[in-house]
């Protein structure tokens, strides 16, 4: 197996100084291997793929072709400031793509949570693939790989495949200005583009988004409150400081109602569960200790505030013996 290591001349990025004059080299470089042909992305909103996309917009322009696809498990928000920070503000060659329905149609009535991931990535491939066909003179795609999914994928952990997947009829030279950088080089180079924080700081989240936090088989209206209570935690989180210092939070709304009294009437409906840890590396995870009376206000809003429930519960659980996720 090949020793992999970054170029010698590859200074680690630490400053702002040292991402402008890695911008500096990609857009030299990116220009000379693309010239004037054309170049597509798939653009989650992510940080990889963002930073990708604002580093070939200073490069090639509208000569970049950004797809991005709305699978209708995204955060509250996300959608939209994809189209704010790219279309509006860098005026990128977007292509926005409401998918939402198709991916919830296919999702109905499965529960198998591998099943559900399965399903959700082969349809982002069938519809960024259906995108591209319709396309003309497209010759690259650029891809947010970063270094550590070159050494996962190296040593057999992590297919190496955010391109893997697209049909035979499909074949593009790859564009991966970012290949050569750990997550928080990429997160210096995408401030120094001029990224807002809030897309380059921001906590992971899984490819398979809510779908995974809407327990066993999604319905709309369970996402719906999947989506409303998470915007809350996030807007609290942020309020109380703790959204640059957690490492992961987020809320789960399980397939199951309790009763409960709202308005002098019992009703059955759902629980929301809280979840917010910290880790270095995802492989075990601590719970953050949130101070209780931020819990007792998240607590109050979501009940008043988000559809079908009724009562909120924190995850006091490490990992292990709980995974991160519930699913
Ligand atoms: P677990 O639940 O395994 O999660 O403790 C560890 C980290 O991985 C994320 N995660 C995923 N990310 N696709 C992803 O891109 C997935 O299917 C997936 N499942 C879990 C999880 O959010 C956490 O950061």
């Amino acid at each position: 197996m090949p020793v992999l290591v970054r170029p010698d001349s590859m200074e680690r990025i630490t400053a702002p100084a040292l991402a402008e004059k890695f911008i500096a080299e990609q857009i030299a470089d990116i220009r000379a291997q693309v010239g004037d042909k054309k170049v597509l992305l798939a653009l989650s909103g992510g940080v990889d793929s963002s930073v990708v996309a604002a580093l070939l917009i200073k490069a090639i322009g509208r000569q970049l072709v950004c797809v991005h696809v709305n699978h209708g498990l995204l955060r509250k928000g996300e959608p939209e400031q994809v189209i704010r920070v790219f279309k509006d503000e860098m005026d990128a060659n977007l292509i926005y793509v409401d998918a939402a329905d198709r991916f919830l149609d296919k999702l109905a009535g499965v529960s198998d949570p591998e099943t559900k991931r399965k399903i959700i990535g082969n349809e982002f491939i069938e519809v960024f693939a259906e995108e591209a066909r319709k396309l003309e003179d497209i010759e690259f795609l650029a891809q947010g790989t970063i270094w550590p999914d070159i050494l996962e994928s190296e040593r057999g952990i992590k297919a190496h495949h955010n391109a893997g997947g697209l049909p035979d009829d499909l074949k593009f030279e790859l564009v991966e200005p970012v290949r050569i950088l750990f997550k928080d080089e990429v997160r210096i180079v995408g401030k120094a583009l001029g990224l807002p924080d809030n897309m380059v700081f921001r906590q992971p989240f899984p490819g398979p988004g809510l779908g995974v936090r809407c327990l066993g088989a999604i319905t709309r209206d369970r996402l719906e409150a999947v989506r409303e209570s998470d915007a809350i935690l996030r807007e609290e989180f942020a309020g109380a400081g703790l959204a640059g210092k957690v490492w992961q939070y987020f809320t789960i709304v399980p397939d199951f109602k309790s009763v409960g009294i709202k308005d002098g009437r019992r009703c059955d409906e759902w629980p929301v569960i809280l979840r917010a840890v910290n880790t270095r590396d995802a492989m075990t995870a601590t719970v953050e200790p949130v101070p209780f009376e931020l819990l007792q206000k998240i607590t109050d809003r979501i009940t008043h505030e988000v559809r079908g429930v009724n009562r909120v519960l924190y995850d006091l659980t490490p990992k292990p013996t709980g995974t991160i996720e519930w699913e």
